[in-house]
């Protein structure tokens, strides 16, 4: 290759990891009351961070470079978080490329009912059993250009195709993944294995994919979308399971994680990421126990390789800080831990911090078997 096109590509690439945003980097707060954040994604047209607000089920536009923030209210469906009984959880922010609008999961609070155990070796046991399968969710879509909310869509048609495909029941609705080709967006079901599809321009979210094997267990956790092909997190298969996102009759591809430690095992994610650093090569599972876990893959995500752990170590980890989302501003890597309250009212709280994990990740895939095949 010419040293001149090589030259010109190395622009290009430029040019479409930093966007038109201006540069930012480094660990910050989100100083926001009660934002208790479960998901986050970066709008790159607007330069504009959008966090869900797990409890009082509103979103906040958050710029990191004023530091200001703005609640927006879904009417009916937010609420204060300082209520003692909240009925709905705001689960998973998706800014999607296609459309230019939010998508947002708000599932049943009941939906993720769980009992907390001292487990052996100073592990914690999460008990799902008391999970209700039913329950009213929400997909919100939003226009945060025009400021308008679009839809405020119920998932009762997919819970009810599920019901009758497999005779058994879905629920847990968390992270969305919108692919860019399409604008078609994914949203995974975490009791049922479910993955329920909103075709863009249409207002009827439809189950997509059920398994023919049913669990009770917590299983698809994080999604994520590499150009057509999806990468699903499960905690009952203990690896990913890949899609072709064009496909009308799905197929699952159950992809074993090679190379885990003797002592680990991601278990329940509530977020997927892949850092458009690493073009599509690395895959973040958010564990919620252990933290970031990093997956690497030279051949399209038909094996996956264990790169390494970025331990969660927030000092808030001891309120019960868990690792649940991953998210970009311009070409930094960020992660979040959200600081679960298991009784409401929820304990009042303004301060909430962004990690900035840009270097150590770098020095992860540096160091792997994907060093000579990718790179920041
Ligand atoms: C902060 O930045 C955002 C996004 O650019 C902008 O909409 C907002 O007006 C700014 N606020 C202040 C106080 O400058
Ligand atoms: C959550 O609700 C509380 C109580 O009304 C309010 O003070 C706070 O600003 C809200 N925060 C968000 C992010 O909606
Ligand atoms: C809400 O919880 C607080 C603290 O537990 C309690 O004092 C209050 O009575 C409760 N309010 C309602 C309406 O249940
Ligand atoms: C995962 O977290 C548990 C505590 O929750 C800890 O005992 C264990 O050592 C961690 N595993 C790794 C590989 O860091
Ligand atoms: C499950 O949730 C539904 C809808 O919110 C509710 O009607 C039902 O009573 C709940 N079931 C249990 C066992 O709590
Ligand atoms: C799923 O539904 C089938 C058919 O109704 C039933 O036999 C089975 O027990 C259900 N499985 C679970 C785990 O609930
Ligand atoms: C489903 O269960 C059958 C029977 O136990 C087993 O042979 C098959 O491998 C399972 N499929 C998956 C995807 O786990
Ligand atoms: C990268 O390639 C060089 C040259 O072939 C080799 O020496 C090195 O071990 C490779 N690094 C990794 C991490 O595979």
């Amino acid at each position: 290759m010419s040293p001149l096109i090589s030259w010109m590509i190395l622009l290009l690439s430029t040019e479409l990891v930093s966007g038109i945003c201006p540069p930012f980097s480094g660990s910050f707060f989100v100083e926001q009351q009660d934002l208790y954040p479960e998901s986050a994604d970066w709008d790159p047209n607007n330069c504009i961070l959008y966090l869900g607000s797990l409890f009082n089920c509103s979103i906040v536009a958050y710029s990191p470079y004023n530091k200001t923030s703005e609640i927006i209210i879904i009417p009916g469906t937010s609420h204060p978080g300082s209520d003692n009984f909240t009925e709905y959880h705001l689960n998973g922010i998706e800014y999607n490329l296609n459309t230019g609008h939010i998508l947002a999961t708000v599932s049943s609070a009941q939906s993720f009912v769980s009992v907390i155990a001292p487990g052996p070796d100073n592990t914690i046991v999460v008990d799902y059993s008391h999970a209700n399968y039913t329950g009213p969710n929400h997909l919100i879509v939003y226009d945060p250009k025009a400021k308008r909310l679009i839809a405020d869509l119920n998932l009762d048609v997919a819970q009810e195709e599920f019901r009758a495909i497999t005779g058994n029941l879905t629920n847990g609705f968390q992270d969305v993944a919108a692919v860019d080709t399409t604008g078609d967006s994914y949203i995974v079901g975490t009791f049922g294995n479910s993955i329920v599809k909103l075709a863009r321009d249409t207002n009827v979210p439809h189950l997509w994919f059920s398994p023919t094997n049913y669990t009770r267990e917590y299983g698809f956790g994080g999604i994520a979308a590499l150009g057509e092909k999806l990468i699903v997190s499960d905690a009952v298969s203990g690896g990913f399971v890949t899609f072709d996102a064009r496909d009308d009759d799905p197929q699952p591809t159950y992809v074993e994680l090679q190379g885990l430690p003797a002592n680990y095992r991601p278990l329940n994610a509530d977020g997927v990421y892949s850092p458009k650093r690493y073009n599509g090569k690395v895959v973040l599972w958010s564990d919620d126990y252990n933290g970031t876990s990093v997956y690497g893959s030279d051949d399209n995500w038909a094996s996956a390789h264990f790169i390494g752990l970025i331990a969660n170590d927030d000092p808030g980890r001891i309120q019960g800080a868990m690792t649940t989302a991953c998210f970009e501003i311009n070409d930094r890597v960020y992660v979040l831990n959200q600081i679960f309250q298991f009784s409401l009212p929820v304990k009042p709280r303004k301060n909430f911090p962004m990690y900035d994990v840009t270097w150590q990740l770098d020095a992860m895939v540096a160091e792997s078997f994907l060093a000579n095949s990718t790179g920041p």
